[in-house]
């Protein structure tokens, strides 16, 4: 007795060591850019063209409104990094969930989606808006070991406007679908998720550590609650950036049964949508 409770104390001490990393500014110290420079990025992020995605769109029959994804990814997407920025993911994540619920509205009484690194909150958002498009209730879990509560420098507009914000701040344009579809979890998916009692995961989207190691511990959570028909998304589908991913992408799609959709972005950042056989 006295020593799980010791263990316990011993438990809370190390969580507040571990996080103090990520509740202490971890992304950037102070503003890095003023409004103008972010307002420029977005401008010439939401002119790139992806004409597998516009595909993939066109098959599904679902495709987000592009003024609603274009301010959502302005707080939430336009950062100043050396990589090229490609929010086209939104666009897959909506059109991909809303042909699933649209196959399985007979038989679904809600929807429950799993996702991992939630970052600014904006994949999050787009599935919350393909629920509310398709007036269907669920949850989305999200895990990223980034608070929710916390004021952080985000590296996007509001950094230079409004000084740090939690990420509950940042979203509450959003409030409603907020509200209405998103539980945030702060923590890492490889301890989180095996705390998780969910019987159903109808769609998951992963796209937080990016290591064959963790991609497949999600994945092992994940598959023990999916159906045939239920769907998992994949980011970063590149061999040259992310080599674990795809080797866990194959394995996943060759050895459990599930279909491989590959979608190709203009900068080589491939999605794949994975359907249970
Ligand atoms: C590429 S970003 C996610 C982008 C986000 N999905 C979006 O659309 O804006 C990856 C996120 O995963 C988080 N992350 C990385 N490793 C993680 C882990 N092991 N567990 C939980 N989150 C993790 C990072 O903090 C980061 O915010």
């Amino acid at each position: 007795m006295i020593y799980s409770s010791l263990l316990k104390n011993l438990l809370v001490k190390l969580d507040i060591i571990v996080y103090k990393k990520w509740n202490n500014q971890p992304l950037i110290s102070k503003p890095i850019a003023n409004k103008q420079k972010y307002y420029d990025l977005w401008k010439e992020a939401s002119l790139k063209n992806n004409p597998e995605v516009t595909e993939f769109e066109k098959n599904t029959g679902y495709k987000i409104e592009n003024e609603w994804l274009n301010n959502l990814a302005l707080r939430t997407q336009i950062v100043v990094k050396e990589s090229q920025l490609n929010y086209a993911h939104g666009k897959v994540l909506y059109s991909a969930l809303r042909e699933y619920i649209s196959k399985n509205i007979s038989k679904l009484q809600n929807v429950t989606i799993l996702e991992t690194g939630t970052a600014r909150g904006f994949s999050s958002l787009c599935m919350a808006k393909a629920m509310d498009d398709s007036d269907i209730s669920g949850s989305i879990l999200t895990f990223d070991v980034l608070p929710h509560k916390k004021k952080i420098f985000w590296n996007c507009i509001t950094d230079h406007t409004d000084g740090p914000l939690s990420r509950q701040e940042l979203l509450e344009p959003w409030d409603n679908l907020v509200g209405k579809y998103i539980i945030f979890h702060q923590g890492y998916s490889i301890i989180e998720l095996k705390k998780l009692g969910l019987k159903r995961i109808n769609f998951a989207f992963l796209d937080g550590a990016h290591t064959y190691k963790d991609v497949f511990f999600e994945f092992n959570i994940i598959k023990e609650s999916q159906k045939k028909g239920d769907v998992i998304v994949f980011d970063d589908y590149n061999e040259k950036l992310f080599p674990g991913i795809v080797k866990a992408v194959n394995e996943i799609c060759n050895k459990f049964g599930y279909q491989k959709n590959l979608i190709k972005s203009f900068d080589n950042r491939s999605y794949v949508v994975a359907k249970k056989n």
